[in-house]
């Protein structure tokens, strides 16, 4: 008989659920009020690295690759479909190195520089303020900006906030204006420095904390744009850094403290990453447990904030994270450009499913990266697009933006592999402004099928529809030459039978079922 972990996503009442050999017991409690699940944790990033931007969401007007003042239509439509809610830019490493007046005005006479932490490439400013915040336009998402602190000034980054949000007479109004822009625009989400205890400038975290401070204090509130500045967080298990943040910054300072946190299936060291598309079993074991750390790493964290923060008035902001393996064989290892199979797609189904247990804190996230690099939710080719499996899941998943969290308690069948277990199933819940509930459950199990019974507690459930997303191996990929290969199925087996629903949830799939 397999043995059963309780996977506990809020108070676990064990009267409801029963144990069974095979099956996974599930409680919906709908009839539970629950904290919003903020749209911004489906957020982007986009970096001057690799083809991202260049050869990614821009090709330039003058390109035969058809564009809208020279993005490519190809990205704005598949961006749209998912309504994606932020886009971070310029980095990364990149944003503290980055001095936005090299990137406004003629494009013929913006300064050349070299980007020094990926590929050692020039950098021609070609895509610089106007074209990022215009694009966010078109494609009607929220901007977030990450400022210079590592090699930059108080006064570069607060004169870009003024440059870009101010509405009346002032000099860097006046050059925006100059610059073929007369309304400023809206920016909400402010990134002060990235990754300052590494590429950002190498910093302590107390010195840190003190140039936040001094650096937040001059991004001005223009007219009605409201700055939400989010502070450069913690690597990953560095719990000492947001426990630094959260003392000497504290909530009044900061609207949001990131972390990121990125699954290396080998480890950082010389030996490699692990291939993107060419894995073992037990690898891909080890990838899920890694990422599946994301629960324990955040849990830890959260805990530390809300000894100096009970209300929650700090947002946990995610704004790096994801899968990350070798580069693509023959691509420049500066580019990070890699592929995505069906384990990706399982590998962000399960970290978006955490995330919404978090959903009181975790009020961010953003993939890395949107286009080309890393776990990437789309890749080109020249005029080519590829939706990637990880792509599906942000399309499957965008149900549950700006719902309202349903706590779910599961009895899950274990995922065996030698000695090493993991619970096979994760879930989560949600309760739209419908009132229509979406239960999103991952299988990681590559071999089993896992039944499911499921309570639906506060709910009249009549009917159940769903869609699945899952393939033959857990290598399969899209490729230029097989888009489709992995794309959104109808999933018509779930049954729901006097308020109980049941359903065989296949091995290796993510499935969203919406009941009303
Ligand atoms: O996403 C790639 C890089 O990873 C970012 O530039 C940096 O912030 C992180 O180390």
């Amino acid at each position: 008989m397999k043995k059963h972990l309780f996977v506990l996503t809020a108070v676990l009442s064990i009267t409801a659920l029963t144990v069974s050999a095979e099956k996974a017991n599930l409680v919906v409690n709908a009839d539970q009020p629950g904290a919003q699940i903020s749209k911004h944790i489906y957020g982007h990033f986009a970096e001057h690295l690799g083809n991202c931007i260049y050869g990614g969401i821009w090709v330039g007007p003058e390109s035969p690759i058809p564009n809208t003042d020279g993005y490519r239509n190809d990205i704005i439509a598949a961006l749209k479909h998912i309504q994606i809610p932020n886009l971070r830019w310029p980095g990364g490493c990149f944003a503290d190195e980055y001095h936005w007046k090299d990137g406004i005005g003629p494009k013929e006479s913006r300064p050349k520089m070299i980007n020094t932490h990926w590929g050692g490439v020039v950098e021609d400013n070609s895509f610089g303020t106007h074209e990022f915040l215009n694009y966010c336009e078109l494609v009607g998402t929220e901007p977030y900006v990450c400022g210079n602190v590592g090699s930059g000034t108080v006064e570069e980054m607060s004169k870009w906030v003024e440059y870009i949000t101010f509405d009346g007479e002032s000099p860097m109004a006046n050059l925006r204006r100059e610059n073929g822009r007369d309304k400023p625009w809206k920016v909400k989400f402010w990134g002060v420095g990235n990754e300052n205890w590494g590429c950002g400038g190498n910093m302590t975290p107390e010195y840190y904390a003190n140039l936040y401070r001094n650096y937040a204090t001059y991004c001005r509130n223009y007219g009605d744009n409201r700055l939400l500045k989010i502070a450069g967080g913690a690597n990953s298990a560095d719990y000492n850094w947001t426990e630094v943040m959260m003392k000497n910054v504290g909530a009044g300072q900061m609207w949001g403290l990131s972390l990121h946190h990125y699954t290396v299936p080998k480890g950082w060291g010389p030996g490699g990453k692990g291939s993107a598309t060419d894995f073992t079993e037990d690898e891909y074991f080890t990838t899920m447990e890694k990422s599946l750390f994301m629960d324990e790493l955040i849990g830890n964290h959260v805990a530390i904030m809300d000894r100096y923060d009970p209300r929650k008035r700090v947002a946990f902001c995610v704004d790096e994270w994801g899968a990350w393996y070798d580069v693509e064989p023959g691509t420049n290892p500066g580019f990070l450009y890699q592929q995505n199979t069906l384990r990706d797609a399982l590998l962000c189904a399960s970290t978006m499913n955490i995330f919404h247990k978090y959903c009181d804190r975790v009020r961010m996230a953003n993939i890395a990266q949107m286009v080309n690099v890393l776990q990437a939710i789309i890749l080109t080719k020249e005029d080519k697009m590829v939706l990637t499996p990880t792509y599906h899941i942000y399309d499957m998943y965008k149900v549950h933006h700006d719902a309202t969290y349903i706590s779910v308690e599961m009895l899950s069948p274990m995922y065996r592999l030698a000695n090493r277990s993991l619970p096979a199933l994760n879930v989560s819940a949600s309760k739209d402004a419908q009132g229509v509930i979406h239960v999103s459950i991952v299988n990681i199990d590559p071999k089993n099928d896992i039944d499911a019974s499921c309570l639906l507690k506060g709910v009249n459930a009549k009917n159940v529809s769903g869609i699945i997303l899952s393939s033959d191996n857990l290598t399969d990929k899209n490729t230029f030459e097989d888009a489709e290969k992995i794309t959104l199925k109808e999933f018509k087996k779930a049954k729901i039978n006097k308020g109980e629903l049941s359903l065989t949830v296949p091995a290796k799939s993510v499935i969203t079922l919406t009941i009303q």
